[in-house]
């Protein structure tokens, strides 16, 4: 008989409990399942090393006790893609339906069980109670337009960006001008958070209110606010999230529409697996060279064979994609947004497996008994257990960051920080 000792509560146990309990004779053939076969033949096809199903789900039993207590801790990925298939059959999403649900009045416990690192939904009653829902454009030229911001011009094409710092009343005079290939997008990561009068206009958010995060000493937590103004035709690349967190999209004026991408679908995509993100605690960086608005199939083929579910989001309405699932934003019109993100008990063990990942740490540090531990208490373990040098470098490199920052506000002078210098004369607006 099945025994199966795992932390008190969570979704994996649930999961093994349910799958126990509904394998012993019933065959669930369903769309999703042949899915994950058609996902897992593609990726052995591929040649991508993928190790053979365990045993016990084959035949629907565990045959053996697995006491996590007395095996140094690893993340199964595979156990992950199972519970993640067990999800999606249990909360029946056929693929033939697959669509991304507006809701309103939802539960925090529902959300949690439904979607949350499962299934993208739009939220459609939470940033239009944001004070930051009346910003305007007026009051952004008054109060900060003499501001620099941090942007991004593309000529001829995504693969054709340059990184700007300017001031913002620049930035919002040019909103309009902007084609189907050549465009600006600001996106800052510092500048709501550096100033509280607007970032207290971010109301509240009671499905990201359990924030491991916090747990993060503050030199290597992530910003938390991104702020997102993009022309027509404006977009971002196609990407996974840092650490491959859950993202949160808030639209405040516009019309976002998305790419989403469940997950298993890498070898499609032609990522750099070397790629790093150069945060102040380094992680990979899952990002795709292919423009999912405008795609090169000569280049880039195997895209065809990709499944991807499309969403449309407006002004007032919030993404929340979930952990796992790449994605890529295409502003309609004019479009300003924010973005934030996730870490709670449904996808923390995929972020602290990619700070792992990253060489933010020895695997073997962690203690044996690291699997029994609650959620919140396995990553403060893991976050004592980050070397100095590693500290040290997040301090570093968010000192250097706010250095710029302030050099840029004092002198209104160029910036470094892998941007090019702030140059006035965007080719894209003479
Ligand atoms: C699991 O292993 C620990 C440490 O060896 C032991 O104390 C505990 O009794 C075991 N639990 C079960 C259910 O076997
Ligand atoms: C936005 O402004 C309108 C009109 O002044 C006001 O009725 C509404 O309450 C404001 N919304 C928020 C969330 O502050
Ligand atoms: C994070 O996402 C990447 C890209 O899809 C994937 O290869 C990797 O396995 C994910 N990490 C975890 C821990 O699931
Ligand atoms: C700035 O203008 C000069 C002269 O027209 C041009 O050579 C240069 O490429 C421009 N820089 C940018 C970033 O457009």
């Amino acid at each position: 008989m099945t025994k199966v000792v795992a932390r008190p509560g969570s979704a994996r146990t649930r999961a093994l409990r349910l799958l126990a309990e509904n394998h012993s004779n019933t065959e669930l053939v369903t769309p999703c399942r042949l899915l994950l076969v058609f996902i897992v033949s593609s990726i052995m096809i591929a040649g991508i090393s993928f190790s053979v199903v365990p045993e016990d789900f084959q035949d629907g039993s565990l045959e053996e006790v697995i006491n996590l207590t007395q095996q140094p801790y690893t993340f199964n990925h595979e156990m992950a893609m199972k519970e993640r298939e067990y999800n999606l059959e249990y909360y029946q999403r056929p693929q033939h339906n697959w669509k991304v649900e507006r809701r309103s009045g939802l539960s925090v416990s529902e959300f949690f069980d439904t979607y949350d690192a499962k299934w993208p939904v739009i939220l459609t009653d939470v940033v239009s109670k944001w004070p930051a829902i009346n910003w305007t454009k007026e009051v952004f030229i008054q109060k900060y337009g003499k501001e620099r911001v941090v942007m991004k011009a593309v000529v001829g094409g995504l693969q054709h960006a340059t990184g700007h710092a300017l001031p913002l009343e620049v930035f919002i005079d040019h909103l309009n001008e902007a084609s189907f290939d050549t465009w600006t997008y600001l996106e800052d990561e510092l500048f709501l958070v550096m100033r509280p009068e607007l970032r207290k206009d971010i109301g509240q958010n009671e499905y990201a209110e359990e924030n491991f995060f916090n747990l993060f000493p503050e030199m290597v937590r992530p910003w938390d606010c991104m702020m997102l103004w993009g022309t027509a035709h404006s977009r971002s690349t196609l990407h996974m999230d840092p650490y491959n967190w859950t993202g949160i999209s808030a639209v405040l004026q516009g019309h976002k529409k998305w790419k989403l991408i469940p997950p298993g679908q890498d070898h499609l995509l032609y990522v750099d697996p070397e790629a790093r993100c150069g945060f102040p605690l380094e992680c990979r960086k899952y990002n795709s060279p292919i423009d999912a608005f405008d795609v090169d199939t000569k280049k880039y083929p195997r895209f065809k064979r990709l499944q991807v579910l499309e969403a449309d989001v407006y002004s007032g309405e919030m993404l929340i994609i979930p952990t796992g699932w790449y994605h890529q934003a295409f502003n309609v019109e004019q479009t300003l947004a924010l973005s934030q993100q996730m870490m709670n008990r449904n996808n923390y063990l995929a972020i602290l497996e990619e700070i792992i990942k990253a060489g933010n740490l020895k695997r073997k540090k962690l203690p044996t008994y690291f699997s029994t531990l609650l959620p919140p208490d396995q990553v403060k373990v893991l976050m004592s257990l980050l070397p100095k040098k590693v500290l040290q470098h997040g301090h570093d490199v968010t000192k250097d960051i706010l250095e710029q920052i302030k050099k840029t506000k004092d002198n209104q002078n160029k910036v470094k920080s892998g941007l090019e210098d702030g140059q006035e004369n965007m080719s894209i607006w003479v």
